[in-house]
């Protein structure tokens, strides 16, 4: 008991200082990077590719000498098997709860029937198992999952709770495409840990859980010994509120070849990518062979106050993955000068606008209500949303079944940075399966700023009908 107060009062402390205010973890030898396994899939009789995947509870080594209780995916202690799936695949996923309380799972970034999208209307039961299915029908992408229970998001993800959802395209992309060999998932998160090993939930900022030691694919500083010096690396912020500013170490820049939604047209050369929670980028390193580099994350100026900026630890420098080329090795070829990816959007004339006004827990003044229908958006439509960030705080905003681009650029995201005191201007395409009455998300992805109301909820309807009483967590099953 003394113990917990121990840990207890250490917790509170830290809030009042900032993001490098617990002590720091013992030495660890540096760790080989661990490639999330792909999840086991099978193809049933009729055709459907049909994976398994159960959250449950388990102990994990991070720092040494200290156990850490956390929460994983498909029996990993931290973190989930990378899922799979091509385009025209009919997916089928049995989702079985073995934690101690309801969550929820959700496919970031997938086009899908809503009964299916695993947000808040979906809760999984202790014991139960919920199987989602549908169709894949978007372009390659570098999406991910994790749990969406509303007001609790934060607390399960941060427990531990995340992995990628990879959708292929036939298409050959001229890019490295090995799992796990050149091929890469970069899963960063981050956490503070308490004296006895277990994160802490108690250290929060106005913003959250914000962690003094960066995880990748659940290892601290962990170095990937690559037998390839080209190497593709998937990149997925999965942290709870930390935002990142990804730079190697060595001034050569980054070549971004993919955004949340898909590749680029083409390979384009970018001196740092950075990528707040929920977001992710592909892209590609070329080492010289014997040469040793960091990927790191820099200071970042995200446009807030000073003191916002500092509990969110932007200030930080943080070492993220140490990549050892090969000694010797063959020049890569060079890269192709253009990519498959879908044609930028265009906004029709007379498209639909929305203005989604962030402050600073409220989106157009409103609590997220799971009883509320806040927009109602006709199926397959193309619209333009306008994100008005007037506050001081920084949030970014993530929209459920649709794929969109900034006004006037080509990169296809699904979750977009909006700066305090900033406009930015999305045009969303949204998916096509019409379901008046279970509800999809929109919500800044700060999760805990998600978990403090602000979120939205919009049905997909046939054009011209409207949305109907919301169906859903209390009428499941
Ligand atoms: Cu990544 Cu609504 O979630
Ligand atoms: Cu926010």
């Amino acid at each position: 008991r003394s113990f917990l107060g121990l840990t207890a009062a250490v917790g509170a402390a830290a809030v009042v200082g900032c993001s490098t205010r617990t002590p720091a973890p013992p030495p660890i030898a540096p760790r080989p990077l661990v490639v999330p396994p792909l999840a086991r899939a099978a193809t049933d009789r009729s055709g459907r590719r049909v994976l398994d995947l159960v959250a449950g509870a388990g102990t994990s080594s991070f720092l040494a000498g200290r156990a850490t209780p956390t929460w994983g995916y498909g029996g990993l202690p931290f973190g989930g098997p990378t899922l799979r799936a091509t385009r025209g695949d009919r997916v089928v996923v049995r989702v079985r709860n073995d934690l101690p309380e309801t969550t929820t799972t959700h496919w970031h970034g997938m086009t899908l029937p809503a009964t299916a999208d695993g947000g808040p209307h979906q809760p999984i039961a202790p014991g139960e198992t919920w199987t989602p299915e549908w169709t894949v029908e978007q372009p390659a992408a570098t999406l991910w999952y994790h749990p969406h229970p509303h007001g609790s998001t934060e607390r399960h993800v941060h427990r531990g709770l995340a992995g990628l959802f990879l959708v292929d395209d036939p298409e050959p992309t001229g890019l490295p495409d090995r799992y796990g060999v050149d091929d890469v998932p970069v899963v960063v998160t981050d956490r503070t840990f308490a004296p006895d090993g277990s994160f802490d939930e108690a250290g929060r900022t106005a913003h959250g859980l914000v962690g003094s030691t960066v995880l990748v694919n659940g290892a601290v500083r962990p170095y990937l010994a690559a037998s390839s010096t080209r190497l593709r690396l998937r990149l997925l912020n999965a942290s709870p509120a930390r935002c990142y500013r990804v730079a190697r170490s060595d001034g050569a820049p980054l070549v971004l070849v993919g955004t949340d939604q898909g590749l680029l047209p083409a390979p384009r050369d970018a001196a740092d990518v950075l990528l707040t929670p929920g977001e992710r980028a592909e892209v590609v390193v070329d080492l010289v062979p014997g040469a040793r580099v960091w990927l790191r994350s820099l200071p970042q100026d995200l446009g807030a106050v000073s003191g916002t900026e500092r509990s969110l630890g932007a200030r930080d420098t943080l070492d993220l993955l140490e990549l050892r080329a090969p000694a010797d090795a063959a020049p890569p070829p060079p890269l192709p000068t253009t990519l498959p990816h879908d044609p930028a959007l265009v906004l029709p004339a007379g498209a639909t606008t929305r203005v989604l006004e962030l402050g600073d827990d409220r989106i157009n003044g409103r609590e997220m209500d799971m009883r509320r229908v806040d927009e109602v958006v006709p199926a397959g439509a193309v619209e333009l949303w306008e994100l008005r960030n007037t506050h001081t705080r920084p949030h970014n905003l993530h929209v459920h079944d649709a794929r969109g681009q900034v006004l006037g650029t080509h990169a296809w995201k699904d979750t977009v940075y909006v700066p305090p005191r900033s406009t930015v201007r999305v045009v969303f395409r949204f998916g096509r399966h019409a379901d008046p009455v279970t509800p999809f998300m929109y919500h800044c992805h700060l999760l805990a700023h998600e978990d403090q109301g602000m979120m939205g909820q919009f049905v997909v309807v046939d054009p011209g009908m409207s949305a109907g009483p919301v169906t859903g967590a209390h009428h499941h099953g």
